[in-house]
């Protein structure tokens, strides 16, 4: 016996789920979901299969044929704190199981929102998000993107509300007798005022792709392929309508890079602003934070990067959350490409230029924990949320972009097409990818240190910054500051967002109180409607003890639940110390906000008291 996935209890002896049947009861009032599962094998099977699962209860195990009980073992409480409960079921010349469960509220892939929490405060909300490793909250599985299945569900969602998920819909119809495979009772799936939404997904997918968002929604159509969809209120359909408009322009450029779109629909799921994530890239219908909508660049450019995903991490897949990077790095690297197509190179390279930044500042962050700077990791025993870092993304676009430089564009592009249609709709690990990349491209390995930067950690030293003449201007105006000097108005006069996050993410991280106020004073940044300007600038407030913005920094708190805005706001309010004030005040609003944050943004806020005290 042996684990193939540090973060999974499937073992290497076990055959592998290849689909998964899921009849799935909701009940808003109890926050749980109540589930038949039906795990199908590639063959039949004498032994143990073990499984996954978190904060489940698990009523009945069968065998679905006999509906008589198999023999099955949850592994003892506590849980472990990082992979869940086990479940083991034994088996004799069986190729189907079915599991009968319930959620508990505090499942961690799902945010139940009460009416009062919607836009339209009428009905409730629920969504998903189960990467890296949080869809054993939702039914029992192989929860290791090694094991890919299709899917089948039908979900059985109070009238009012529809449904949409990850997969195709086949129909929306009132509840038929008999259908409820032991999820509840007949009588409770065949109400009145019940509807059964069915969906297949008829491409094998990694656990962590499946998705579902239940509530009044919306939608407008905005391309050949594409619709955009959100809570049913006019005002937010119609200004994501807008934001999106371009989104078919960057599925053809996508195609004509990487190779034909495999999954049919690219749909655009606008979430509740709690939504603890910039985009994800669930298969056929990606889900976004509404913060992307404010008709700048940015809104185009999380599109771009989930859309990639359809071929780097959707068709290729890493096999372990050890190989993180080959998803989020190929993927970081196909978004620059598109959007230097779509917005140009100039756009293209702030994003490089904003992404070494981070790279910069998350390699010092974890300048004790060195392990998290390396490519290939070992995250045996650790919570990939905790370490979640632009490591993977900005160190893995630095190695791709070596290569690239190396070969030329040409002879790379033709090596991406390759890889792409070699691997897809399989889970690899970095050395399939090193392997394939030396066949492919022979003498590789001596010009680029291979092992260094998969294996190395920190910066390698052929990594390297944009060459671009706005980057280095706001670079060095952000130098000046330590001068005293702050930028001119018509120094700043064609500033989007985005150079303002680049100013500020390259200011010195300590900065005299005066300066900052004197910033504010001039471009009112602690007040901005972009996220990204305003979290940049209250975390500099904060870091110099600057009380009168910590009214906006609460505000902000909030208001939005990306864990983008929540983490450095957070941690600049409780590292260092001497700093009871602002440990009083963080844990306040946290005990005030965190009803509104998604599960796994509340694990991760916990995780930053629990480091800093
Ligand atoms: N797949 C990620 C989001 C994710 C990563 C969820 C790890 C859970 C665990 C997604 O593709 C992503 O990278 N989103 C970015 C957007 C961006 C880089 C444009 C985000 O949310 O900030
Ligand atoms: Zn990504």
């Amino acid at each position: 016996m042996a684990p193939v996935d540090p973060h999974s209890f499937t073992d290497s002896d076990h055959p592998l789920t290849t689909h998964v049947s899921l009849i799935l009861y909701f009940d808003f009032p109890s926050s749980t979901i109540s589930a038949a599962t039906l795990l199908t094998l590639a063959a039949p099977y004498s032994g143990e299969l073990t499984l996954d699962t978190r904060s489940l209860s698990i009523s009945a195990v069968l065998d679905p044929l006999s509906l008589s009980p198999l023999p099955y073992s949850l592994s003892p409480s506590p849980p472990d704190p990082v992979l869940g409960q086990s479940l083991t079921v034994s088996v004799s010349d069986k190729a189907q199981v079915l599991i009968l469960s319930k959620t508990s509220p505090a499942s961690s892939a799902l945010q139940w929102l009460s009416p009062p929490q919607t836009f339209n405060k009428t009905h409730p909300f629920v969504y998903t998000q189960c990467q890296s490793i949080h869809a054993r909250s939702i039914f029992p599985c192989q929860d290791t993107p090694a094991a890919r299945t299709k899917y089948s569900a039908k979900l059985n969602v109070p009238r009012q509300l529809s449904a949409v998920m990850s997969a195709k819909h086949v129909e929306r119809r009132p509840p038929a007798p008999a259908e409820a495979g032991g999820a509840c009772e007949d009588s409770i799936w065949c109400a009145d005022d019940r509807i059964v939404e069915e969906f297949v997904m008829e491409q094998p997918i990694p656990p962590y792709l499946f998705a579902f968002a239940v509530g009044e929604l919306g939608f407008r159509e905005v391309g050949p392929r594409t619709r955009v969809y959100s809570e049913a209120t006019p005002a937010v359909l119609d200004a994501a309508a807008q934001e999106f408009a371009g989104t078919e322009e960057i599925i053809r450029v996508g195609e004509k890079l990487f190779g034909a779109y495999e999954w049919e629909r690219f749909d655009l799921l606008v979430l509740p602003p709690s939504f603890p994530y910039g985009g994800m890239e669930n298969p056929r219908m990606v889900f976004l934070t509404p913060t992307v909508i404010k008709g700048d660049a940015t809104g185009a450019q999380v599109v771009a990067h989930e859309l990639a995903h359809s071929w780097t991490g959707n068709l290729i897949t890493n096999k372990n959350n050890d190989h993180f990077w080959l998803n989020e790095g190929f993927t970081t690297y196909a978004e620059r490409r598109i959007v230097e197509v779509v917005q140009g190179e100039e756009r293209a390279a702030m994003n490089i230029g904003i992404g070494w930044r981070g790279l910069v500042e998350d390699t010092e962050r974890f300048k004790d924990k060195l392990e998290f700077t390396k490519l290939k990791t070992n995250q045996a025993g650790v919570d990939p949320d905790d370490v979640y870092s632009s490591v993977p993304y900005e160190k893995g676009f630095q190695f791709l972009w070596r290569i690239e430089r190396q070969v030329g564009r040409p002879a790379f592009d033709e090596f991406l097409k390759k890889y792409i249609e070699t691997f897809k709709f399989q889970s690899i690990d970095t050395d399939t990818f090193l392997d394939f990349l030396k066949a492919n491209i022979p003498g590789i390995g001596d010009e680029v240190d291979l092992k260094l930067w998969t294996e190395g950690t920190g910066i390698p030293p052929d990594a390297m910054e944009p060459v671009s003449d706005l980057y280095s201007k706001i670079v060095s105006l952000a130098e000046e500051f330590k001068l005293g000097r702050m930028p001119r108005e018509d120094e700043v006069a064609d500033w989007h967002g985005q150079e303002w996050e680049l100013y500020l993410e390259n200011l010195p991280k300590s900065v005299e109180a005066s300066q900052v106020r004197a910033l504010d004073a001039r471009y009112r940044l602690s007040e901005s409607k972009n996220y990204e300007v305003r979290v940049g600038f209250l975390k500099l407030g904060i870091s110099a003890g600057c009380r009168e913005y910590y009214n906006e920094v609460e505000k902000t708190l909030k208001e939005v639940g990306r864990m983008l805005y929540l983490r450095p706001l957070y941690t600049a309010l409780v590292q260092g110390d001497g700093k009871e004030e602002d440990k009083v005040f963080a844990r306040r609003v946290f005990s005030e906000a965190c009803d509104c944050y998604h599960p796994i943004a509340k694990g991760v806020v916990e995780a930053i008291f629990a480091k800093f005290g």
